[in-house]
């Protein structure tokens, strides 16, 4: 049974009331910003496989929005998010309003991401990442968590996440979950809904390109980056935001002879809907480590 929380006192007592009956053990949080899909429900699941208690969080966070971005019409599924929940043996799902999660509506004092939080997602959404990473405190004092579960799809904001948690010492720990795609590799995501039958299919050139890219990684950097440019330019419905090559654990970008393992990152408008995807590759042969 899914019970449902909308204020901290209920979800303070219903937290204990799942976690009694559940006779103790590990507690995972899945933070979500609802329109709950297929990749959410791969996070639960693991999170159902290690943990005693599964808490959903389901708030769609205002902070991490800029002026201008989809706030206003980002989709709003509660009925069907809950029923995935119940679906998935959650035991307590929270979904309170903004007034809830920020009661001065201000904010004033805020987590700082710190300079990865301005590369990349955050240098073409200024501000995000704080707003990201402010909500995920508030939420890991809210909920308590032993064990917090977060989608590879969203890399940057992965990295960041653990950053905090351990430069910030959240008794947590992250686990990150592979990036969900549907049968023609295109990343699931709440935002899909906005593409229509032509976007979706302008939308795969994403994937395609980093497995394009991913091919090419023996041969470096730069001919990896070219054969992934090389299928979005291809790709008439494709405005890319950038395409960049990264060192997995600095965020760093990576020289032209780097070799060792890499993330190849990339963000696109497809229509007015911006997507974001990411791989995870090896660059060079790698001889040069072993
Ligand atoms: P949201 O976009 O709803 O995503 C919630 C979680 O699901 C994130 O950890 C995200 O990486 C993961 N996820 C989304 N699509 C996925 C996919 N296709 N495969 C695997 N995991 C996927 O990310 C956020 O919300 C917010 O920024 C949040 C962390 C909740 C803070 O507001």
């Amino acid at each position: 049974m899914t019970v449902v929380a909308s204020t901290r006192g209920e979800l303070a007592a219903l937290r204990s009331q799942v976690v009694d009956s559940a006779g103790g053990g590990s507690i995972a949080v899945v933070m979500t910003m609802g329109a709950l899909h297929a990749g959410h429900a791969e996070l639960i699941r693991r999170a159902r496989d290690r943990a005693r208690v599964v808490i959903v969080t389901d708030f769609l966070n205002p902070l991490q929005f800029a002026p201008g971005e989809d706030l206003d019409k980002y989709p709003r599924t509660f009925d069907a998010d809950l029923q995935l929940c119940r679906e998935e043996r959650v035991d307590l799902l929270f979904a309170p309003t903004p007034d809830v999660i920020y009661p001065h509506d201000d904010q004033l004092v805020r987590v700082s991401a710190g300079p990865v939080g301005d590369v990349l997602e955050g240098d073409s959404r200024p501000g995000h990442f704080d707003g990201v990473v402010t909500v995920v405190a508030k939420l890991l004092h809210l909920t308590s968590p032993d064990l917090a579960y977060f989608g590879q799809k969203d890399a940057q904001q992965l990295w960041l996440i653990d950053r905090m948690v351990r430069d910030l010492d959240f008794p947590v720990e992250v686990v990150s979950v592979p990036t969900v795609r549907d049968e023609a590799g295109l990343a699931l995501s709440s935002r899909n809904v906005y593409l229509d039958a032509s976007d979706r299919s302008a939308a795969r050139a994403l994937s395609r390109s980093l497995q394009a890219g991913a091919h090419a990684a023996q041969r470096g950097a730069e001919s990896s980056l070219a054969a992934a440019r090389e299928v979005l330019a291809a790709e008439g419905g494709v405005r890319l935001d950038y395409l960049e090559l990264v060192e997995p654990f600095s965020f760093a970008s990576v020289s032209p002879d780097y070799s060792g393992e890499a993330l190849l990152l990339v963000a696109a408008f497809v229509g007015r809907t911006r997507l974001i995807d990411n791989v995870r590759l090896r660059l060079g042969s790698g001889r040069e480590e072993e």
